[in-house]
């Protein structure tokens, strides 16, 4: 499944957004410019704006500040992209080398911090109280959900509950601020912003679970990133978590010993293969789609519309995508 879809929707909305993107990396700083025009010339999704969009659109906003809130989560998703790859020792990102792989560890953190920084200041200007709020809640609970990971790393105890409560903060949360933004742009009532941000938070929650489905399945050409890299770092992720739970005694140990042992690039093919055996891939994706239905169920509260509609078929995307 394609993102295609989008283009026909939102694509005259979405260029705007970009022009309000490379707007705001201006700075006085040669390698603050570099690199930030780095990373979101390379593309990506632009996944978290386009739910800004949509749900402001399905919320009958009136396009205030619509294209300034897009770009300030997609900076936000940026940073924290410059910041993990750094954490995850990543190489591949959208295609290409990661920022710290071409400039380094430290500017990457750096460049991040601006950028965090810089979507701040973007926010003030909106001069929306409640912007603030939902946007400094969702940054400082993404920090956490990186933090608990890093305290799992290595932790082949980490079980269902634990990996779920990791990924609603560290990605989850960005898309329920997305979607919940939308709303308040919208001015739409109380119920109808709780959908919304439910709806994010489970379209997040898929996301996320394919995305670590993708780590070990994917093709890295699709992905414009490395797989294994989540495996490498000691990982714990849903397909590991469920293989531990129901794989044969010695498809558990290998997983184990690659897990506390950190992960080394010749573990990959043989942990791969006791996925298979065990059905823990298709037990992922079937929980990635289970979230995508809650997705789809919490827009039941929304009146019907072109936006909706589009919202609903990106809850399919979220459990079905291949990159
Ligand atoms: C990558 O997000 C980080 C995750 C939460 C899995 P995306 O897959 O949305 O990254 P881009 O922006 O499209 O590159
Ligand atoms: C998502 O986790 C990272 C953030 C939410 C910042 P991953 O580590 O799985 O993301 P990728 O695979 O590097 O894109
Ligand atoms: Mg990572
Ligand atoms: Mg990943």
């Amino acid at each position: 499944m394609t993102l295609d879809f989008l283009k026909a929707s939102i694509g005259a909305d979405m260029a705007s957004v970009d022009a309000v993107l490379r707007r705001s990396l201006s700075s006085e700083v040669v390698l603050i410019r570099q690199i930030a025009e780095y990373i979101v010339g390379s593309g990506g999704k632009r996944l978290r704006p386009a739910l800004v969009l949509l749900a402001a659109k399905a919320s009958g906003d009136p396009e205030g500040h619509r294209h300034t809130l897009a770009a300030v989560v997609e900076m936000i998703h940026t940073a924290t992209l410059l910041h993990d790859d750094v954490v995850d020792e990543s190489t591949q990102r959208r295609g290409r080398a990661t920022a710290n792989a071409a400039f380094g560890n430290a500017a990457s953190v750096l460049v991040g911090d601006f950028l965090y920084s810089r979507a701040f200041q973007m926010m003030v200007s909106t001069g929306r109280m409640r912007v603030l709020e939902i946007l400094s809640d969702a940054t400082n609970v993404i920090a956490e959900g990186e933090v608990l990971q890093l305290m799992h790393a290595g932790d082949a105890t980490l079980d269902e509950d634990g990996y779920v409560e990791v990924i609603r903060r560290k990605t989850a949360k960005l898309f329920e601020a997305a979607a919940r933004l939308g709303a308040v742009l919208g001015e739409t009532d109380p119920v109808r912003e709780e959908a919304l941000a439910r709806y994010g938070m489970h379209l997040g929650s898929a996301f996320q679970i394919m995305d670590d489905v993708l780590d070990y399945t994917g093709d890295a050409g699709e992905i414009g990133k490395n797989l294994g890299d989540d495996l490498a770092e000691g990982k714990m992720t849903l397909p590991l978590i469920r293989a531990l739970a129901v794989a044969g005694e010695a498809d558990r140990t290998l997983i184990r010993h690659a897990i506390e042992g950190g992960g080394r690039l010749d573990d990959f093919a043989p942990v791969r293969a006791a996925l298979d055996r065990s059905g823990a891939l298709q037990y992922a994706r079937e929980r990635a789609r289970g979230e995508a239905r809650l997705a789809a169920e919490a827009l039941s509260a929304l009146p019907p519309g072109p936006d909706a509609g589009t919202l609903l078929q990106l809850a399919t995307f979220s459990a079905d995508r291949t990159h």
